[in-house]
């Protein structure tokens, strides 16, 4: 007999969990600790995670080239039956813009920021992903990852809709309540969800997005009426749901079938290899658990990541046809009878050694805290000191100029000692968020509120801080 599939609740009933946990002021307990995290040392993690502009010029430009190349073909060949494989290859390409949305957005590819501000603008249009709205989405995907009730972007509910996930494949299943939640926020009136993960300081901006949005689809659509044929329409809006079949292709794979509520990727996410042609599309988001392990990692460097973790990971998918002939019957059973299935990677022994460092006071005088000799930080570099229950995080810039913050990010409390330092800022690890090192102040979302900045002296070899 079968069992009574019971839907659970995906709205986000579970509410934007505290990152900490806290005793009066002091922090007990943070969610990005619970998550495992790979083992590697400050200088690898610093390689991997080091920002360049050539290779997202060359991708990024690729990509646009091959966007504008095959828009042109489809053109010169509407009337004709060319027009379906031109369109076909024209829609997939225009498709793979939600991996340049999602890259962009993590802010990753270039070392320029404007540039990654430009391709996650125009991105953000061709995926129908409103640039605010996402955002935030995303960085409570990467919090909550597949925690039901936290997570707004679990893309298989259990029990699984398997016609659904079919009509995915040309996008008919999320596209169109994608396209009225951006006429719901270009009017003004978000949903629950929406209010639960966008902060009240971006509604507005996010509202007036939305409407830019709103009124291009518009203008393509009465361009379409006007003439009398749908063909403005198939180069915008339309190809996000034509062209959907390989972007539903690769990314159903990402969690589909593997655990929730868990804390450690490795049993919720999977990496996947696939051909040249899809990685490209892609934007190498195949190595998707390396991804969430480390989402400060530019798409360039996840190939190398890979090869630096891999024997702390479940073993990779060979193929796109491994990963679905584990998944299709681990869907069919969640959606016929048994809703709760999961499938269970096999996960390798920790390394023994512990081989993340962090730093502690050698001694401190007064208010001056003692960090240790000046060659224990690198140019262009940050550590972390803690100082009884707080943190601190110690820079050194290009010229011998040395700074002190607080040590966690505002927005959910990620040590910053793990970001990257570029240009006099600070990324956060977790989202990305960037802060003046000199002064302190927020630069861009999600971290919106200011740290506490404390002077440095070097005395001698020595650095100290002023803690109070
Ligand atoms: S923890 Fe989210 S930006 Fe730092």
């Amino acid at each position: 007999m079968g069992v009574q599939a019971i839907r659970r609740d995906y709205s986000l009933s579970g509410g934007n969990r505290d990152a900490v946990e806290l005793d009066g002021d002091r922090i007990t307990g943070r969610i990005d600790d619970q998550w495992w995290k790979p083992k590697l040392s400050r200088q690898q993690m610093r390689e991997i995670m080091r920002r360049r502009d050539g290779p997202g010029l060359w991708h990024f430009g690729l990509w646009f080239v091959l966007l504008g190349l095959s828009a042109y073909l489809a053109y010169i060949s509407w009337g004709t039956l060319w027009a379906i494989p031109a369109f076909l290859v024209y829609g997939t390409i225009y498709t793979s813009a939600d991996s340049r949305w999602h890259e962009s957005g993590h802010g990753t590819p270039f070392r320029t920021r404007w540039l990654n501000e430009f391709v996650y603008a125009i991105a953000s249009f061709i995926a129908i992903r409103e640039a605010y709205l996402w955002r935030w989405s995303h960085s409570r995907h990467h919090t909550h990852t597949y925690f039901v009730g936290r997570d707004p972007e679990i893309q298989v509910q259990r029990p699984a809709d398997l016609i659904k996930l079919l009509m995915d494949f040309f996008y008919l299943r999320s596209g169109p309540p994608e396209v009225w939640r951006l006429i719901r926020n270009a009017c003004g009136r978000p949903n629950p969800d929406v209010r639960d993960f966008v902060p009240e300081r971006d509604l507005q901006r996010m509202y007036w997005s939305s409407r830019v949005h709103v009124a291009i689809y518009c203008a393509f659509i009465v361009w379409s009426i006007t003439i009398g044929s749908i063909l403005p329409m198939m180069f915008v809006l339309l190809p996000r749901f034509y062209g959907g079949w390989l972007q539903q292709l690769l990314s159903l794979p990402q969690h589909a079938g593997l655990g929730e509520d868990t804390y450690d990727h490795r049993e919720n996410t999977r990496t996947i290899y696939v051909n040249p042609v899809f990685a490209f599309l892609y934007v190498n988001m195949q190595y998707h658990l390396e991804h969430h392990a480390m989402p400060m990692t530019p798409f360039h460097a996840l190939p190398k990541l890979h090869e630096a973790v891999k024997d702390q990971m479940p073993p990779p998918y060979t193929s796109l046809w491994q990963a679905y002939k584990e998944l299709i019957p681990a869907l069919i059973k969640q959606a016929t009878g048994d809703p709760d299935y999961r499938v269970i990677r096999p996960i390798p022994n920790d390394p023994e050694t512990e081989v993340v460092e962090t730093n502690a006071p050698v001694e401190s005088s007064g208010e001056w805290l003692k960090v240790g000799p000046v060659e224990d930080i690198e140019e262009e570099e940050v550590i972390r000191l803690d100082q009884g229950s707080r943190t601190f995080a110690v820079y050194r810039l290009k010229g011998d100029r040395y700074y002190a913050t607080d040590g966690l990010c505002t927005h959910e409390y990620a040590y910053l000692a793990d970001g990257l330092v570029i240009d006099g800022v600070i990324e956060c690890p977790l989202h990305n968020g960037r802060f003046d090192i000199a002064t302190g102040r927020a630069l861009s979302a999600p971290a919106c509120d200011h740290l506490e900045t404390y002077p440095v002296e070097r005395r001698g070899n020595s650095l100290y801080v002023r803690i109070s």
